[in-house]
């Protein structure tokens, strides 16, 4: 079976990177939209499981050709469906059309309802569908005149960790931070401190990175509840994600972080004792200019910063993120042996930072971009 892990823009080649590292067969990046591989169900479930900056992975039913509704219609029924969906399955459709002759997504969506619709009622017989079993929800996305049907195995998107159920001041997505620690070229012997880690996203996902822990290990996915799945093999996977995980627990973490703002330390605390790493992460109430070598961060050792602070996105509080570059451009000046990494959307922040990066790389965080600028020590 063919599938697709999704991944937003800046994300597909360290999504591609970890399939390939996952052993998966014939991984191809996608110029957009992330990276396909092959295998079985065991595959897609590993995937979900272990991936740490994809949205979703889903299942490809058909890819042709289609300009007009008739050869979608088509299209979409010639699809087997019945194969994998029983007579209860629900089987919400969503559509997402760019540069194509068919460019309603409501449109699309109508027709191929009722183009399964049809060929569920030949298959089964049946004249109306309940839809009261498990979901596999329909993903159609005609780009170029392509269309490409397929099933959605996650549910909720793999950013949903199971950890963060308080937001504070604009978290960062969960598959966002942890493609941030990714790109740092951080290692897990090596110190990580967030001097702004609002409720600790980046912190969280560092440490799973270092205890080997899935980051899907806590949660469902929509394909666990599907008629066809080999449930005692995803049983099986999850048990040895968890063995690593319970392995991993014994190492030392040296990650640690703090922020001006005592409510976002305390949403972090409880986002730790969610992720199961209660009192793994040192947190303290702090403003970056008080980060000094020898209390917080033990002096003479090197490690990795990595830091979203505001953004200033808008005019209004664009001077205060102004005032926070500056700070992360000190703060760097008081531990020269250490890399600095910073997210922001913030296009001024070199000038206030008072260095120029040494790389830097593009995301969007929402609909924002963003850039991540590495500043090496
Ligand atoms: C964009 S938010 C960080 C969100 C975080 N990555 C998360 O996932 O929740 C920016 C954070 O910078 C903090 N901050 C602003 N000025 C600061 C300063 N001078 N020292 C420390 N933290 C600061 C804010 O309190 C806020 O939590």
């Amino acid at each position: 079976m063919k599938w697709i892990a999704s991944a937003a823009f800046g994300m597909e080649g360290m999504t591609g990177r970890d399939l390939k590292h996952m052993g998966l067969q014939n991984v191809r990046v996608m110029d957009v939209g992330g990276a396909e591989f092959e295998g079985g169900f065991a595959d897609a479930f590993r995937a979900n499981l272990w991936l740490r900056t994809c949205d979703r992975i889903m299942l490809v039913m058909a890819q042709f050709e289609a300009r007009s509704y008739e050869e979608l219609f088509q299209g979409v029924k010639a699809v087997a469906w019945e194969k994998l969906l029983p007579a209860d399955a629900a089987f919400p459709i969503r559509a997402k059309c760019v540069k194509s002759g068919l460019m309603s997504p409501s449109d699309v969506q109508k027709i191929a309802k009722r183009a399964m619709v049809e060929r569920m009622k030949g298959a089964y017989g049946l004249d109306w569908f309940s839809e009261t079993g498990a979901v596999f929800q329909v993903d159609i996305s005609i780009r170029n005149d392509l269309v490409t049907v397929a099933l959605d195995t996650s549910g909720e998107p793999l950013s949903k960790r199971g950890y963060r159920t308080w937001n504070g001041e604009a978290p960062l997505r969960e598959t966002l931070a942890a493609a941030l620690v990714l790109q740092s070229g951080w290692h897990p012997w090596q110190r990580l401190y967030d001097p702004c880690c609002g409720t600790g996203t980046i912190l969280i996902e560092a440490a799973f990175i270092a205890l080997d822990r899935a980051p899907g290990l806590t949660r469902k996915f929509a394909m666990e509840a599907w008629p066809c799945a080999p449930y005692e093999e995803f049983e099986a996977i999850r048990a040895e994600a968890r063995a690593r995980f319970e392995a991993g627990s014994r190492r030392a973490l040296n990650v640690s972080g703090s922020d001006i703002n005592p409510e976002a330390i305390e949403l972090a605390k409880r986002h730790l004792k969610q992720a199961g790493l209660a009192g793994r992460i040192a947190l303290a109430v702090k403003d970056m200019r008080d980060v000094m070598p020898g209390t917080d961060i033990p002096a003479g050792e090197a490690g990795v910063f990595i830091a979203n602070p505001p953004y200033g996105e808008r005019l209004d509080n664009l001077r205060s993120a102004h005032a926070v570059a500056k700070q992360l451009g000190a703060l760097h000046e008081r531990f020269p042996d250490w890399k600095l990494c910073a997210f922001s959307a913030d296009m001024g922040f070199e000038r206030e930072y008072g260095r120029r990066a040494t790389r830097r790389r593009r995301y969007y965080n929402g609909r924002i971009e963003c850039e991540y600028r590495i500043f090496e020590p």
